[in-house]
């Protein structure tokens, strides 16, 4: 299949012109990648279960991970989903649009195929004005998941979704002003007490703020591992999520341990004729010897760290790293969704010194 690889430019017309022809692919069924404010979504018509079964095929994602649908005003709320509840206004008024989904009883015009099975729909409203105008433009509720082939890091920048998509769908909208670089905060509203099933720049205490309790999926909190077989609530927490193609190793503890111990794994690993990579931050940057080292950005300023995040997990498949040894971050605030990245990616291997 041939991909239409569209930029958006300063040129109103330009893109009015882009907007109409990602419209028209939508509405026929078609798949575009968009640049949304967390990552690059790839969309499809929410409502049209074919477009769903072309959107799993694409990414070859398992059909039982479930889709979130893009929408563009509060009103749409009703069309899909069942008694939206008190919780889900208060939660929209303070952070939509924005990067929070919220998961919710779903309506049955919303296929199956998008939900993965389930009864309940994830929805979010997103403020990147690109994909705020796709939707509107297009009529179309948006079914769309990260813009990655399954298991790789989500792409933050369009040259990551080119490399991923080009080829297996019809277009590809590229703006790189995707600005958090970590997917949206899921809180599921389904049943019981607001539980975050996936972390994000939407952190639990701006929740807690609005909402009074909120609890944290065990599956979801940093440190939950494989070995702790919890079962997760969202379908996607539970595959092997943001892997690097190299073995990454987070080393965790006083600064000073950490440097030491990444230099002396680093110098092995070199020894035994392997690629290693280093990730570290400003902070640390030059306190290491050797090895591909790469800085995130300055510790005290974690939005850096989560938009920098995938970017350099992907910089390093391009390298050919074998393995990857990275430093820790705070588990709190944005740094919650950072860890929970990094832990995945790194299928929860972490020395503590
Ligand atoms: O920021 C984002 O949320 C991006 C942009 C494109 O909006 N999208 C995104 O989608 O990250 P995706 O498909 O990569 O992640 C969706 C996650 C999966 O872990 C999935 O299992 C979970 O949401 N999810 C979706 N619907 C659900 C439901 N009804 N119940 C529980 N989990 C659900
Ligand atoms: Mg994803």
């Amino acid at each position: 299949m041939d991909t239409i690889i569209e930029q958006i430019t300063g040129d109103e017309i330009h893109n009015r012109n882009i907007m109409e022809e990602a419209s028209r692919i939508l509405q026929n069924g078609g798949l575009v990648a968009f640049p949304t404010e967390t990552v690059y979504g790839l969309g499809g018509n929410a409502l049209d279960s074919n477009a769903s079964t072309k959107i799993y095929a694409a990414k070859g994602r398992p059909s039982d991970n479930p889709l979130i649908v893009h929408i563009a005003d509060i009103k749409s709320l009703e069309d899909i989903v069942e008694d939206v509840p008190e919780s889900a206004r208060k939660l929209a008024g303070a952070f939509w649009p924005g990067p929070l989904t919220m998961i919710m009883k779903k309506k049955a015009c919303v296929p199956k195929e998008t939900t993965g099975g389930l009864d309940t729909v994830a929805v979010r409203m997103p403020s990147h004005p690109v994909a705020a105008r796709l939707i509107m433009t297009s009529g179309i509720y948006i079914a769309a998941p990260s813009a990655n082939i399954s298991g790789r890091p989500s792409p933050t920048r369009a040259r990551h979704v080119i490399e991923d998509l080009n080829g297996r769908i019809d277009m590809i909208i590229a703006d790189d002003t995707v600005d958090i670089g970590l997917e949206s905060t899921i809180v599921d509203l389904s049943e019981g007490v607001p539980t975050i099933l996936r972390p994000g720049c939407i952190t639990l205490k701006m929740l807690e703020d609005v909402l009074g309790k909120v609890e944290i999926d065990k599956a979801a909190a940093a440190g939950a591992s494989a070995a702790d077989n919890i079962v997760a609530r969202a379908p996607g927490m539970k595959y092997r999520h943001y892997a690097p193609k190299a073995q990454l190793t987070i080393v965790e503890g006083e600064p000073e341990h950490v440097i030491n111990t990444v230099n002396r794994l680093v110098s092995e690993k070199l020894a035994e004729g392997f690629k290693v990579g280093v990730m570290t931050t400003d902070e640390n940057i030059s306190s290491y010897l050797n090895g591909e080292i790469k800085s995130l950005g300055t510790r005290s300023d974690e939005e850096t760290i989560a938009r920098n995040l995938f970017d350099v997990l992907r910089y390093f498949d391009g390298y050919g790293a074998d393995y990857i040894y990275s430093e820790g971050f705070e588990d709190s605030g944005v740094g919650q969704a950072v860890m929970n990245r990094l832990i995945k990616a790194a299928g929860h291997r972490i020395i503590r010194v």
